[in-house]
């Protein structure tokens, strides 16, 4: 059993934690990262990127099926699922690999292993080779551990028919039915690219809406695109149980507004949320607080227990990466000794349905919960020169902002590249800019970002290209 030594100890090597490595190595602290699995954790592995390559996948598929529309001929375009998972392996690998150089040339070093934290300086490592470490901080541990995909007990995962969102970033296959439980981000996100792909997709949501928490109205343009492609969306549903069929297939059981309904499918993906995995690593023992699997943490990241910090899916919602990536930082600088706060504006939010979806800032029902009167400016992509160019006009812009003060405090996104366009809403916000400072700002012709700049002229009754409503 060997004992070393580090300044800072970070338990968990994914988009939270390795970047709090790196720039612990940055700041010349002496680092080491645990990994239990793989650098990158959910994220690059998983989770965000994977699921991206077989999402663009998807996409460039359904183009290319409907190109005739717009002169592209191509005879009997069709998707070798092997292929696409190379690709999106070799993506994965390139990006993990990355992390790990990072690693060395910042002086970071990684561990694999299972870790515990044992008292408030030390840490208890089972490594992968089998062997026990016991590692003492002098400063800090920081804890970022993420979450794990939750399972429904009577959908106990197979991880063949009865799968989560981890195999299905991986299917070598792509499922002739595929039925989706929960109409949340991972399922709509999921269930639109293996509709693109083939699958004839069921989603069954048991709140009265799908992609809950995002503005009605933008949801509604997936909900409608979704069905209009084929997908069947069941709403106040909830999956029950199922039964397997003698020819392999899966009956789901549905209960459907008080209904049973029997729906045949070959694979189920379960997509109901993700729980936090701040239990079992032996905080409580400590003192540390943890609720519900989380592990609160202050502005600074630090827990209830000095020098243990934690950031993270592990921590708080949102669980983003970005969000993560940015508490990594912030908890880094902290420990090196330098002043920093997680005082951020808001955070930005990018889902990759088709069309994608990005919000930053509060709805228009939020900011009217909050007692604030608001303005809004809308623009439609189908006048934008380069959405026609691209073939992609379904969706709009809506900025949401102070009715006196016109300071923009939401802008709200649905339409093709949303995902890119958000982080000029997200600047926008955290410099409290006006609906003027983007009006006026001179946006490139012909791009979609002109839609950002259009809104927000719209909120004032100075759109060009729509009519305006008299502002008053
Ligand atoms: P989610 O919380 O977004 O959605 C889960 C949905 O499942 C909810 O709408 C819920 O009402 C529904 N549900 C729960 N139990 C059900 C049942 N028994 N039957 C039918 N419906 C049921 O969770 P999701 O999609 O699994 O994503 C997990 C987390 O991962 C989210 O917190 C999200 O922040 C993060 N994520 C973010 C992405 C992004 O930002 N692009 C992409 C993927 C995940």
């Amino acid at each position: 059993m060997a004992e070393k030594t580090y300044d800072a100890i970070v338990i968990g090597g994914g988009p939270g934690g390795y970047p709090c490595a790196i720039r612990l190595g940055q700041l010349k602290q002496k680092v080491l990262c645990i990994e239990k699995d793989e650098v990158g954790g959910v994220c690059l592995n998983w989770g965000c990127v994977p699921s991206k390559a077989i999402i663009a996948t998807s996409h460039t598929y359904e183009k290319v099926k409907g190109g005739a529309a717009f002169g592209l001929m191509v005879d009997n375009p069709r998707i070798d699922a092997n292929k696409l998972q190379d690709w999106k392996e070799g993506i994965v690998k390139k990006l993990t690999g990355g992390v790990r150089s990072l690693f060395k040339s910042n002086g970071v070093d990684l561990l694999y292993g299972e870790a515990r934290v044992s008292g408030p300086k030390t840490v208890m490592v089972k490594t992968r080779e089998g062997t026990t470490e016991v590692i003492q901080a002098t400063k800090a541990i920081v804890i970022a551990t993420g979450a794990t995909t939750i399972e429904i007990p009577s959908f106990k995962f197979d991880y063949k028919q009865i799968i989560g969102a981890k195999e299905a970033v991986s299917l070598r296959e792509v499922p002739r039915r595929l039925l989706v439980i929960g109409g949340g981000i991972i399922g709509m996100e999921l269930g639109g690219a293996y509709q693109h792909l083939g699958s004839e997709v069921t989603v069954v949501e048991a709140l009265p809406n799908v992609l809950t928490g995002v503005d009605p109205d933008v949801a509604a343009v997936v909900e409608r695109l979704y069905t209009k492609r084929g997908a069947k969306i069941l709403k106040g549903a909830k999956a029950l149980g199922y039964e397997r069929q003698r020819d392999g297939s899966i009956a789901v059981r549905v209960d459907v507004a008080g209904k049973t309904e029997t729906l045949e499918t070959d694979v189920v993906l379960v997509a109901v949320g993700m729980r936090p995995n701040g239990a079992g690593l032996g905080l409580e023992d400590l003192g540390v607080k943890v609720d519900r699997g989380f592990v609160p943490a202050d502005a600074a990241g630090q827990t209830n227990v000095p020098g243990i910090y934690a950031i993270g899916d592990c921590s708080s919602m949102p669980m983003l990466a970005h969000k993560a990536t940015k508490e990594g930082e912030v908890v880094a600088e902290v420990i090196a000794g330098h002043k920093a706060a997680k005082d951020w504006v808001a955070i930005p939010s990018a889902i990759f349905t088709d069309p994608e979806i990005a919000t930053v800032g509060l709805s228009e029902q939020q900011a009217k919960e909050k007692g604030i009167e608001v303005r809004i400016g809308k623009f439609p992509f189908s006048v934008l020169g380069r959405a026609m160019a691209v073939n992609e006009t379904d969706g709009f812009f809506k900025v949401v902002a102070d009715k006196k003060t016109k300071e923009i405090l939401g802008v709200h996104i649905v339409g093709p590249e949303a995902t890119d366009l958000i982080s000029e809403g997200a600047l926008a916000l955290e410099m409290h800019a006006f609906l003027e400072d983007v009006g006026l700002t001179i946006h490139p012709h012909p791009t979609l970002g002109e839609g950002m700049m259009e809104a927000s002229l719209h909120a004032l009754g100075q759109a060009i290209h729509v009519m305006n409503r008299e502002v008053r």
